[in-house]
């Protein structure tokens, strides 16, 4: 239960100097409290993080506890949202000009309210004031108190005559205690994506941004792990873990103070988006999304795919669709035949549905590689007589579903798009343009443009009633930034970072206002999208063009800190060495997909992988809706190993993999401990997806009870002969 205290500094029989009355606030969830407090100004101060305190009324007491000195700087330090230009002179949550051109902000605490909003979820909202400009900043912050989640941004509004300039914005800004700060960033390029470096926190700043706009996550990306006191483990010590929601330019700032505290800055990206806001105008910055734990990274994990599931993803908790998709099988390649050929591949591996991916559309420029084409969403006659209707209709024959490729926000200069409507063109109007990938971005700040990319979107569904899903890809991020539409409307250049994002979520909305369920994949190039503000709109997304098996187990282990299984899309391809059960295996972890010519499976690869998909039916829902509790670090071990476990805890789905084939035959002489499952109750191990021909070595007849299981562990015995295990553990009833 959250209760906002207002208390009094002073009793009746103690004399002291009248001062103003400390507010404390704390943001409480069920393993974690986040407290704020005013000072003597009346300014707003981060005062504890940490375990929840049993008496709340405690949390006035706490900041007494830390003897920060220097006057000034120790109530400047750990401001909950500080404004530059006045008392503060650290780095601004936030920086603005006024109309008048004056730098300075101060703002003071005005009020607070809190609101149920649902069963365990609460609507914290905090007003400060500037008491001399007519500026108001309202801090949210959103509470899911079982799920530990708190989802956090803030509000700007003025009432000056003319519109301010919002130099810097901020979304949130946290003030951490501790004696050490381990944090863990994510970095990339196409196919790496998702890379984790922890380092130690010295003092001085550590910044971590984005400024590609579009595929914004390509090179960095906004999530973090924040070990306090020591490096982040897996089930022990406070970690602090989560991410910007924001499909743009981000900045998430790390500063180590003088005192070895850390300033937590996160928001949007102040590079080259000053963002002019009128008078009585709303400005609301991204969310902010966070989770704390003080048992480790995987209960952090835990509690955002708890919450991502229930209150998040698109369908966070419902059904998917195991595809077949024709990228690596075919690239541009194909005609209406090859792809009803393909059909046949799908209903004999048992998937649900075909993704036709790149390569269908485009007329006066087809679209025969990435050159020419995208813009034009017409099939191509040639290759698509019948066009995709008929395509849904065949695929409805071999009984299964039929999905599509699109790239709506993009342009090839060689489309019948780009000679229409040069306008609609992000590029700079005095300068070449720049192509990634041969293609350019189009002008999402412009309204037409987004009713064009909503009906490419509704035209396929209306015209197609038959579609059941839909790969949003995004391969290109900005260069020579600039819209001519903010131009024509007299707006500011600066504005494109901030609109351009806008104007992409607007679209996705209507699109979702009248297509609420259809599955939808975030797709950017491999990787380059992945956050929190996209999947209200998206079941899934795919991770990372990288298939190659080993490779993959690492970069799903990297996503799942942040990620659901449910929502993460993987495929069996070709690439790299592994044999196919271990790219099935591999790719089982998640939403399972193939991107293979199933005719050129050889016949025991066939019936493995029909056996395989039949048991991913079967325990799919442990692996989307369950725990997870990742066991072997790959990072760390010659084996990964994770189980994920149902919520009754009586059926779990084991994975191991030899990551590191060197002297490997004896890869696992020590048993791994289980996670997760009940010490009280006895289970069996099953192995599954064995390839045909080959048996388990374990005795499927013994009976472990959870304790043991946990305590002295099982052995997968993985070795270069059975380099990827799947093992079931049921509880006998
Ligand atoms: C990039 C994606 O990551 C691939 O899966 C594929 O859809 C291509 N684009 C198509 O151009």
């Amino acid at each position: 239960m959250i209760k906002v205290l207002l208390l009094f500094c002073g009793s009746s029989s103690v004399f002291l100097p009248v001062m103003a009355q400390p507010t404390v606030i704390p943001i409480e969830t069920a393993d974690y409290a986040f407290v704020l407090k005013t000072d003597n100004e009346q300014r707003l101060n981060m005062v504890y993080h940490g375990a929840p305190l049993r008496n709340q009324k405690e949390y006035l007491t706490v900041s007494g506890e830390y003897d920060l000195k220097d006057g000034n700087e120790a109530g400047s330090y750990s401001n909950a949202y500080s404004a530059a230009g006045t008392y503060s002179l650290t780095e601004p949550a936030i920086q603005v000009m006024h109309a008048d051109g004056n730098l300075s902000l101060d703002l003071k605490y005005v009020s607070n309210e809190i609101k149920s909003i649902g069963a365990g979820i609460h609507l914290i909202s905090i007003v400060l004031r500037d008491p001399v400009y007519p500026v108001t900043v309202t801090l949210y912050y959103k509470v899911w108190v079982r799920e530990n989640v708190i989802e956090q941004w803030a509000e700007i509004v003025h009432q000056e005559k003319q519109a301010i300039s919002l130099l810097k914005y901020a979304s949130a800004n946290l003030y951490l205690t501790g004696h050490d700060f381990y944090l863990t960033t994510f970095q990339g390029q196409y196919a790496k994506e998702m890379q984790p470096a922890e380092t130690k926190l010295e003092q001085g700043m550590r910044s971590v941004e984005s400024k590609l706009n579009t595929r914004a996550m390509l090179v960095q990306s906004p999530d973090f792990i924040l070990g306090v006191d020591r490096p982040a483990t897996e089930n022990n010590g406070e970690v602090i873990m989560g991410q910007l929601a924001w499909s743009g330019n981000f900045k998430m700032e790390y500063e180590v103070d003088s005192y070895h505290n850390l300033r937590l800055i996160g928001g949007i990206n102040p590079f080259a988006a000053t963002y002019k806001l009128n008078p009585n105008t709303i400005f609301k910055t991204p969310s902010f999304i966070y989770t704390a734990s003080m048992e480790g990274k995987g209960k952090a994990s835990r509690n955002l795919h708890d919450w991502a599931r229930g209150y998040r993803i698109l369908d966070g908790n419902g059904e998917r669709l195991t595809l077949l998709n024709n990228w690596e099988a075919t690239y541009f390649s194909f005609d209406e035949n090859k792809l009803t050929s393909l059909f046949k591949g799908a209903a004999k591996l048992g998937v649900d549905m075909f993704l036709l991916d790149d390569g269908w559309f485009g007329n006066k420029y087809p679209r025969n590689d990435d050159h020419a084409g995208l813009g034009d969403w017409q099939e191509n006659v040639k290759k698509l007589p019948h066009g995709l209707g008929y395509l849904v209709k065949e695929a409805a024959k071999e009984n299964i579903r039929f999905g599509v490729w699109l790239e709506p926000e993009m342009v090839n200069p060689k489309s019948a798009l780009y000679e229409r409507h040069p306008d609609w063109v992000v590029r700079q109007p005095q300068r070449p343009e720049i192509y990634f990938r041969n293609q350019l971005v189009l002008d999402l700040c412009n309204p037409e443009v987004q009713q064009f990319v909503f009906n490419v979107v509704d035209s396929l569904f209306t015209r197609n009633p038959g579609l059941a899903f839909i790969k949003w890809d995004c391969n290109s991020p900005v260069f020579n930034a600039y819209s001519p539409w903010l131009e024509k409307q007299k707006l500011p250049a600066s504005h494109f970072a901030v609109e351009y994002v806008r104007g992409l979520y607007a679209v996705l909305k209507r699109i979702r206002d009248k297509y609420p369920k259809v599955p939808m994949m975030l797709c950017s190039g491999g990787g380059g999208r992945a956050d929190y503000e996209l999947l209200k709109y998206f079941t899934e997304f795919w991770p990372s063009d990288d298939t190659e098996p080993v490779e993959r187990v690492y970069q799903q282990w990297d996503y799942s800190y942040f990620f659901p299984a449910i929502a993460t899309d993987n495929h069996v391809t070709d690439w790299g060495k592994q044999p196919i059960k271990f790219r099935v295996d591999v790719a089982s972890m998640g939403k399972l997909g193939f991107d293979i010519v199933v005719d050129r499976l050889k016949d025991d690869e066939l019936s493995f992988c029909q056996q395989a998909v039949k048991n991913y039916k079967d325990f799919k829902e442990i692996v989307w809706k369950g725990d997870l509790y990742r066991l072997l670090n790959p990072h760390e071990n010659k084996l990964a190993s994770l189980m994920y476990v149902n919520k009754e805890k009586s059926r779990a789905i084991m994975f191991s993999y030899l990551v590191d084939n060197r002297l490997a035959l004896t890869a696992t002489q020590l048993p791994v401990r289980l996670e997760g499952l009940d010490p009280a109750k006895t289970y069996t191990i099953k192995e599954l997806n064995l390839f045909p021909g080959t048996r388990t070595v374990l005795n499927e007849d013994l009976h472990y009870s959870g304790d043991f299981l946990m305590k002295a562990g099982l052995n997968p015995h993985v070795n270069a002969n059975r380099a990827s295990v799947v093992l079931e553990i049921n509880e006998v009833k």
